[in-house]
């Protein structure tokens, strides 16, 4: 029997601690660093990809600035309810794959929906129901609590938003989905 049982279980609690810290350090490392060096697909460009216009890339600028991402996703995950909600006239949306993120610094993928996801909605619609929908949402979609974004529409002659809109029409359009092409711009 020991002089002092107190001491040895305090020598095991630091063990436990210890082990425990380790441990944390192992997965951290397994699930943030190991991945990003070992696969190839987080740094491959899917087939369909191109970098941006400097006119999308000004929406892009735009969508940043508006915080669009607060209320809109970026990223159709691997849950059926995501996949038969973004997709179009029955057709599933694909799911998002790293690759289709290569370009983007940072990246928009988004916390939130408040809103819908638009990594697919590219082509969706056109150019008047957008510029429609930016003036004010509810003349479109009674009950939207999208904001109205009328400095975009109006000022400058509409300049921001055709820069906006170049860059929506992008999203989802590297996937090469749509079985039907219409609502091109
Ligand atoms: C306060 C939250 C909020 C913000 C900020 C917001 N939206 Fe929305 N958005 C919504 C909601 C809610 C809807 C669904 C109702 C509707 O269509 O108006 C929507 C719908 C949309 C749609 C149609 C999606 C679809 O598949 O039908 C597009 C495109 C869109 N938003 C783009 C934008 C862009 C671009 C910005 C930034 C300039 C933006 N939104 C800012 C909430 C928001």
């Amino acid at each position: 029997m020991p002089a002092n049982p107190l001491a040895k279980t305090d020598r095991s609690a630091m063990a436990l601690f210890l082990a425990a810290t380790a441990f944390f350090f192992v997965g951290g490392l397994m699930t943030t660093v190991v991945p990003a060096l070992t696969e190839d697909a987080w740094s491959k460009p899917v087939a369909g990809l191109r970098p941006l216009t400097e006119q999308e890339q000004r929406g892009r600028d735009i969508y940043k600035r508006e915080g669009c991402w607060y209320c809109h996703t970026q990223q159709v995950r691997t849950l059926e309810a995501d996949v038969k909600r973004f997709g179009w006239r029955g057709v599933d949306a694909p799911i998002s794959t790293p690759g289709e993120y290569v370009n983007d610094s940072p990246h928009l993928l988004g916390t939130r929906r408040i809103g819908p996801d638009l990594s697919r909605v590219g082509g969706k619609y056109d150019r008047s129901w957008h510029l429609t929908h930016f003036r004010n949402p509810r003349d479109l979609v009674p009950g939207s609590i999208m904001p109205p974004f009328p400095w975009l529409t109006d000022r400058d002659g509409g300049k921001e938003f055709e820069d906006l809109l170049a860059y929506i029409q992008t999203l989802g359009r590297a996937t090469d989905w749509r079985p039907q092409k219409d609502y091109e711009k």
